[in-house]
């Protein structure tokens, strides 16, 4: 899932983006937003290429298969705005550089300009708040296999059902369903689930992805290393790093409350620091940081798929009643990719289930939801 950081005014100040590069994002985003209204009528796709296609024709799907880079070039922007703009907007949002694909290129560049929301105590609250208003029933266990079996019901027909098997602390369960729908990356290190006995195989995806340290500090920078001249009262809040820096961090920023747009500094006077690295620093690296410091902790994850145009993005049908929702990461990670792919999933399931193949993969459905209105 990926993190992000909006820009400070004091960077927006130095580097005012050209109104080209701004038309050019929400352009973008203006098309991607048609998605909700296409949801908002029920309609479904089979494939992420087909979502997106619907979105924004086959200029999105080349998007996919073209780096940022080559994108934004083909666009005439500059190089020194790509080197200076467009790579530290990537590193601090996808710990990558402007080799990512241009579709989850965009999604980034967008949320550097515009106010993101967070939730008070936490955006995993998103998460239980969710599960509590739709009533679901929760069993934890870690996923171990899952496979087809013919079951019969009480009325005597023989059914097609998925068997779940699951391990609780060092007990192993297994349910009956028959509809799967699977919301974790399929990647071995990450959540290791078997498909047994499915002829054909079910797809095998070696996604990779991206390993990123983000470490919290509450200290006293040593705002010195980040420029040899001096800052005088000009105060830093936010440092992006570009591609060819030396620094051993890919982005430093001060931590603000839910509740203010301003960050405020404890008694003593220290802010809390947000770093991303693509390595667990040293203590040696974090005295070079800060003149002094209270506590660090440190969590390291696999956050987002390590995009490599072209894209190809895994099925989101696995298997007759077997879902993938992570899939949509291949074309941009972030918390609205997912709830988008989970409504979408939860969509295609209904339909399929029901038969209703015409709210399913619809060409031109802009035109036919303009006409219906
Ligand atoms: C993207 O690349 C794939 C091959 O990787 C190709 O099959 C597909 O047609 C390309 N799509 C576009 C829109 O260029
Ligand atoms: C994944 O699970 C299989 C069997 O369930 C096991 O053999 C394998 O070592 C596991 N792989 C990882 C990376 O945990
Ligand atoms: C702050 O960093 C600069 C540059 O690395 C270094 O020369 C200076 O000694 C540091 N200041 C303190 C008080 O450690």
């Amino acid at each position: 899932m990926k993190v992000s950081l909006s820009f400070n005014d004091a960077i927006s100040l130095i580097y005012a983006p050209p109104s080209s590069y701004l038309i050019w994002c929400l352009m973008a985003i203006f098309l991607f937003k048609r998605i909700y209204r296409y949801q908002s009528h029920d309609y479904a796709f089979s494939t992420v290429e087909n979502l997106l296609h619907s979105l924004g024709g086959d200029d999105f799907l080349r998007m996919l298969n073209r780096t940022l880079l080559e994108t934004l070039q083909k666009a005439g922007f500059s190089e020194k705005f790509l080197d200076e703009i467009v790579a530290p907007v990537m590193r601090v949002n996808y710990g990558q550089s402007t080799n990512i694909n241009g579709f989850v290129g965009a999604v980034s560049l967008a949320c550097a300009d515009s106010g993101l929301w967070a939730v008070k105590g936490g955006n995993k609250l998103i998460c239980s708040g969710l599960l509590q208003a739709s009533k679901s029933n929760l069993i934890s266990g870690s996923v171990m296999y899952i496979e087809e079996k013919t079951r019969t019901k009480q009325t005597g027909t023989p059914t097609k059902m998925y068997e779940v098997a699951y391990q609780t602390g060092s007990e192993t369960h297994s349910d009956f369903y028959d509809i799967v729908l699977v919301a974790t990356p399929l990647n071995r290190k990450m959540s290791n689930i078997t498909f047994l006995n499915f002829d054909p195989p079910i797809e095998e995806f070696h996604q990779y992805y991206q390993y990123i340290v983000t470490t919290l500090i509450k200290g006293n920078l040593n705002s010195t290393i980040f420029n040899s001249r001096a800052l005088g009262k000009f105060d830093l809040s936010t440092i992006l790093t570009t591609d060819n820096s030396d620094l051993f961090i890919n982005s430093i920023g001060i931590v603000s409350s839910v509740r203010e747009n301003n960050p405020q500094p404890s008694e003593d006077g220290t802010y809390v620091w947000k770093i991303f690295s693509q390595e667990t620093l040293t203590k040696k690296q974090i005295l070079k940081l800060f003149l002094s410091y209270d506590y660090a902790v440190k969590q390291q994850w696999l956050a987002y798929p390590h995009y490599k145009p072209p894209e190809k993005c895994p099925s989101i049908i696995l298997h007759d009643r077997l879902y993938y929702l992570n899939g949509i990461e291949c074309a941009a990670s972030a918390m609205e990719m997912s709830a988008i792919a989970a409504h979408n999933a939860a969509l295609l399931a209904y339909h399929r289930w029901n038969g209703h193949t015409d709210m399913i993969d619809q060409e031109d459905l802009y035109e036919k939801l303009k006409t219906e209105l």
